[in-house]
């Protein structure tokens, strides 16, 4: 009787913990990650009852929550957070709040001025379209991308990241983040032209970006009429010829997903020098979270460590680039190794929230945008967003077990 009912229990644990990889090939969690995805079910869960679709929360300055709406860059985390904290942790209840504040988003379809058409809409409605294969996403998804497409020139052979500041035709190093979007619509909406505009993008972006150790400018001002790049320099590093810490994380995580989308070898190569470049950084501190810009030498406020506020996003963003370029060669371990410190990093006290703090985010200590004195040393919800990115391809490496 009491060896049946022992039975009885062990089943009920056994699918409780491992619905979704019933086989002996999944292993269980490591304590780290587990307490992660507590931290994340809880956090989330609170924050999709206190935040208001169409008004996300973007960043904390001075105990007040900063809300992003339909027309901010950074818009599409929230929603896409709740939609990776699903296939995290299980809890359906995180899949019908992503997609109300998903849905809040609709209005983007019209926005035209920026490159950030990626971020806004892959990250919330291409989320959930991937998890729901739900067609209603599909004819916002569709003008967005049309969207971002219309802001190529074969001239400059870029797509145009800004249409506000000092620039004739700027372009930053996150757009290469973007092209993810035109990749997948090109295939989901027959549009082979935009693979064509992606792949240009990132060919030009190779030539104009990138120094001779694989450091990146942020921006490269072009002159529409010619295609001539008129100059090189950065809006959110410290220097023109600084290493601005997401800058790198953008430009690794792009060329990784490049290489995936299109097996060009250029940009396998260009990805794994971008990460030598990371990697090998002397000014990378031993836990492996950056300072905003690799050139910051304790010029600034320092951290108890002696150095500069740290950028928990650009970790979470290098930690998705390294975790993506494992799965591409053959020497994919020191990849993972260190993705993988970086998460223990991400997910220890220091940086993770304890359940019920940090406005309800998930992460501590990211920086926008240091000189602009704005967001500074505070929660960001892109940096929530890839952290929860990295746990998931993590955790498909590592076959562990939800
Ligand atoms: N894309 C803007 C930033 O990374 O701050």
């Amino acid at each position: 009787m009491y060896k049946r009912l022992a039975a009885f229990v062990a089943g009920i644990a056994f699918t409780a913990t491992s619905f979704s990889h019933p086989d002996d090939s999944h292993r269980e969690a490591p304590a780290w990650f587990t307490n992660a995805t507590r931290t994340i079910d809880a956090q989330l869960s609170k924050a999709a009852e206190v935040y208001i679709p169409g008004q996300n929360p973007r960043s904390v300055t001075c105990g007040t929550v900063r809300l992003a709406n339909c027309r901010d860059w950074t818009t599409g985390f929230f929603p896409g957070s709740l939609w990776y904290g699903y296939e995290l942790t299980g809890n359906k209840a995180l899949a019908s709040a992503a997609k109300r504040f998903t849905l809040a988003l609709d209005s983007i379809r019209y926005v035209t001025d920026t490159h950030d058409l990626g971020f806004m809409l892959y990250c919330s409605y291409g989320n959930a379209w991937r998890i729901t294969k739900d067609n209603t996403y599909l004819p916002v998804l569709q003008d967005g991308a049309k969207h971002l497409a219309a802001r190529f020139s074969p001239k400059t052979g870029v797509i145009r990241s800004w249409d506000f500041g000092k620039w004739k035709y700027p372009v930053i190093i996150d757009n290469m983040m973007n092209l993810e979007y035109l990749y997948w619509a090109a295939g989901q909406f027959k549009q082979p032209g935009y693979t064509k505009i992606a792949s240009t993008h990132a060919l030009t972006t190779m030539k104009n970006h990138f120094r001779k150790d694989y450091s990146s400018y942020h921006v490269v001002d072009y002159d529409p009429a010619t295609g001539k790049v008129l100059g090189k320099g950065t809006h959110q590093g410290v220097t023109n010829e600084s290493a601005w810490a997401r800058g790198q994380a953008w430009g690794l995580y792009g060329y990784a997903m490049c290489y995936a989308n299109t097996k060009n070898s250029a940009f396998l190569n260009q990805a794994k020098h971008i990460a030598a470049f990371i990697m090998n950084h002397p000014n990378m501190p031993k836990d492996k979270v950056p300072v905003w810009d690799f050139d910051v030498h304790n010029a600034y406020d320092v951290d108890e460590d002696g150095r500069a506020p740290r950028d928990a996003s650009a970790a979470a963003v290098i930690a998705c680039g390294l975790l993506d370029l494992s799965t591409e060669v053959a020497d994919g371990k020191k990849y993972v190794d260190y993705a993988e410190d970086i998460l223990r990093s991400l997910s220890s006290d220091k940086y993770l929230a304890g359940p019920g703090e940090n406005h309800f985010f998930i992460l501590k200590h990211s920086v926008g945008a240091f000189l602009f004195n704005s967001e500074i040393d505070t929660p960001i919800n892109y940096a929530d967003y890839y952290y929860l990115e990295a746990l998931k391809k993590y955790a498909a490496i590592k076959k562990i077990k939800r």
